[in-house]
């Protein structure tokens, strides 16, 4: 099979031909059929965000169709169309327990991450990851659920959005764009923040009350103008350089949360003083749990949340959305399909 590959930081992903996985016991074969492209995809480039696994295959936002089972695995399942849950985790650690199996101590398998992922003709999964799609979601419309609605629909949990917050989106991108409409469903009021007005208006489209264009704005004054002077009840990160941060931290209300989503190579410079006096809190989400991921694709299904994608490209032109996704030109998310 032809699979796109990582060779570790500073690398350029390269097209490569492979075995095609055999699925062990308890796994399924997927044939890919859409896998989008995440932001998280240039920190592995950049070697920001450094798994110390390579060569792997990228691509956590997976979507096809069972081609093959596993031993144990019901034949019944060949044909399905699903979605993959990306963590697999240990199932017995204290996070496991709960079901938190985004911060399990002991993963098994982390698809595009330490595991192969979706950027490639076929990817073995155990068959509990692969999660059925619904009819009326479209593939490439599907894909952007796996990590772009899921991550979504698990910060503002965490984040515990309410109603009547303000929440501010800091990113119109992908996940921003998730979090804008998840917001609203948990009763917020959003505000959307990028520099380029095509995503902010897709922003508005979503559900954005107001949206701020930083550069042309200073986004602090302009949020403590549209809340009346009360700031956000939550920021949520989705760019995190020492620029975004310092207007996100001066855009705080008290008691307000603070949550990062994205990073950079910058460094978070608070004083306390202004988390002790505002009794503001600083946290920081990371993935989703399976639950979350059949929430996200329920709500997608329900036409609640929609998913963006900019464009469709052939696996061989997967250069074309990196450099896309890397010089800020998308629109939602691009999508391979294998
Ligand atoms: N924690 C997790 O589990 C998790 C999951 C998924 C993604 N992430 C991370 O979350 C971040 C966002 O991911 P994504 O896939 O949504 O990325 P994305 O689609 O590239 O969206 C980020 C958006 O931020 C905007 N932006 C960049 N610099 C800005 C600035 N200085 N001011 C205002 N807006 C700015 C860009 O739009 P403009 O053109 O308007 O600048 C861009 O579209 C990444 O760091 C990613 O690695 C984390
Ligand atoms: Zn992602
Ligand atoms: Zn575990």
């Amino acid at each position: 099979m032809r699979a796109v590959r990582y060779h570790g930081p500073r690398q350029p992903l390269r097209l490569e031909e492979l075995e095609t996985p055999t699925p062990g016991p308890g796994d399924l074969l997927v044939r890919v059929t859409a896998a989008s492209l995440c932001h998280t995809e240039l920190h592995f480039l950049s070697g920001l965000l450094n798994l110390g696994v390579a060569p792997l295959t990228l691509g956590h936002e997976i979507v096809g169709r069972v081609e093959r089972v596993g031993e144990g695995v019901p034949p019944g399942r060949v044909g399905e169309r699903v979605i993959v849950y990306y963590y697999e985790g240990c199932g017995r650690c204290p996070h496991c327990l709960r079901g938190d199996e985004n911060l399990c101590d002991a993963l098994r398998a982390e698809h595009g991450f330490v595991t192969d992922g979706g950027f490639a003709e076929y990817v073995s999964v155990p068959a509990r990851n692969a999660v059925p799609l619904p009819d009326g979601i479209a593939d490439a419309e599907a894909a952007p659920i796996g990590c772009g609605v899921t991550t979504a629909v698990h910060a503002a949990a965490l984040a515990q959005v309410g109603l009547g917050d303000w929440v501010v989106v800091y990113g119109a991108g992908a996940v921003g764009f998730g979090l804008v409409q998840v917001a609203r469903l948990r009763g917020a009021r959003v505000i959307a923040v990028g520099r380029t007005p095509a995503k902010l208006d897709v922003a508005r489209a979503l559900g954005a009350e107001a949206v701020v264009r930083a550069g042309a704005e200073d986004v602090a004054d302009r949020v403590r103008a549209v809340t009346a002077g009360r700031g956000a009840d939550v920021v949520f990160e989705l760019v995190a350089t020492r620029e975004t941060m310092a207007a996100s931290a001066r855009a705080l209300a008290k008691r307000g949360r603070l949550v990062f989503v994205g990073y950079s190579e910058d460094a978070l410079e608070i004083h306390p003083i202004q988390l002790v006096v505002g009794e503001q809190i600083v946290t920081g989400v990371v993935g989703n749990t399976l639950a979350e991921l059949e929430e996200a694709v329920e709500l997608v299904a329900t036409g609640r949340v929609k998913t963006v994608v900019d464009r469709v490209l052939p696996l061989e032109r997967f250069q074309e959305g990196l450099d896309a996704l890397a010089a800020g030109r998308l629109v939602g998310r691009a999508v391979l399909a294998p």
